[in-house]
């Protein structure tokens, strides 16, 4: 699978942007973003470990092109993703002065992403965004799409707006050094990715597994492309997700579940996420007749990338319970996305006693959680 097509557009009616993936693009971080949206001023928020790797280079590019360039860093890892931290960004951002025709870039992985695109969106009620994502994750999903937000006290995710970017830079040359748990999470989005886009990509992801977990970097910017192409293309067609972007959900309900009775933090995302697909297919066996071959497949294209089943033992009831509190539960019943075929996506409601038998079937399947 071959592509020479530098960017990838998206198309919205939030608004219309590209989406550049290469390599050695963070030189070229101030043309692309003053081309794009035409700001004099830009305010780049990073967190401390990507800022200390990067953020010269990035600001460097934007004063190169005579715009000013003010450099706001926050601690790393998820706690930065707050309503009290994004009101320091916030602050931050007006104690700089930047006005509404200025910018903001967010450098690093899905949590600066999420802060600083609730940030541009709320800040005199949205400046520019121009996202550079420096994990395989943003680059592959979390990027692209215009969905941003900050955790509550009640909850992940409680608060937050669309703001499409102005334009997404993802420089696959910053993956080489993504430590291997961020590495994995984003691994488990290229397979959700392959699956649902269909046979073309999910062979060749097959097919190039051991140079996906090599980190070739020719491999690895293909399947970067490839999977922001797919989600572009979803995303132009269902910007609020009112339907079709439900199917990103693959794997996430019965991931979001394992991430939370296992406790934040402990299951890395991407290995809750691949479990979830695992799951998500013996489900589809019974719910939309997908070929038993088809759940083999999916889990020897995981085990290939470096995502094993998982063998730790949770209590199932408490697995049901934290599905039924999910936020996209409706009318009672949780939704799964099924795979029939690849490409052949279905989205179900699936009934309590189905949901159990299901999570007795899985995990008594892989030995011990009851
Ligand atoms: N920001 C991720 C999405 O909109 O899907």
């Amino acid at each position: 699978m071959t592509s020479s097509v530098p960017r990838v557009p998206v198309d919205t009616p939030g608004g219309t942007y590209e989406i550049h993936v290469g390599r050695g693009l963070l030189g070229r971080v101030g043309e692309i973003a003053v081309a794009a949206c035409g700001a004099r001023h830009f305010a780049l928020v990073t967190d401390k470990t990507v800022g200390s790797l990067f953020a010269d280079t990035v600001a460097g590019a934007i004063r190169a092109t005579g715009a000013r360039c003010d450099v706001i860093e926050i601690p790393p890892g998820e706690s930065s993703k707050s309503w009290e931290r994004a009101g320091e960004v916030l602050e931050a951002l007006a104690g700089i002065g930047l006005d509404r025709s200025g910018a903001v870039v967010a450098l690093g992985g899905g949590v600066v992403g999420d802060l600083a695109g609730f940030c541009a969106g709320v800040y005199m009620r949205g400046v520019g965004l121009v996202q550079v994502p420096t994990t395989l994750l943003g680059q592959v999903d979390s990027s692209v799409g215009g969905k941003t937000a900050v955790d509550l006290a009640a909850g992940k995710n409680l608060a937050g707006v669309f703001i499409q970017p102005t334009a997404v830079i993802a420089d696959t040359a910053t993956l080489t050094s993504l430590p291997d748990t961020e590495w994995r999470s984003g691994l488990a989005e290229v397979a959700k990715s392959a699956v649902l886009d269909g046979e073309r990509f999910l062979a060749w992801l097959e097919g190039n597994a051991e140079a996906i977990v090599t980190r070739e970097p020719a491999v690895i910017e293909e399947a970067v492309r490839t999977c922001v192409a797919f989600k572009a293309r979803i995303v132009s067609n269902d910007e609020r997700e009112s339907g079709l972007r439900e199917i990103l959900n693959l794997g996430h309900t019965l991931g979001h579940a394992i991430e939370k009775v296992a406790g934040y933090g402990v299951v890395p995302h991407g290995i809750a996420v691949a479990e979830g697909m695992r799951f998500a297919a013996t489900l589809a066996e019974g719910l939309v007749d997908a070929e038993p071959e088809f759940t083999v497949r999916q889990g020897r294209l995981m085990d290939a990338l470096g995502l094993s089943a998982i063998d730790a033992v949770y209590d199932i009831e408490d697995i049901r319970a934290a599905i039924s509190s999910d936020k996209k539960v409706r009318e009672g019943s949780p939704r799964f996305v099924l795979a029939a075929a690849p490409g052949d996506i279905r989205v179900e409601s699936v009934p309590d006693d189905v949901l159990m038998a299901g999570l007795i079937a899985f995990f008594g399947k892989e030995g011990e959680a009851q």
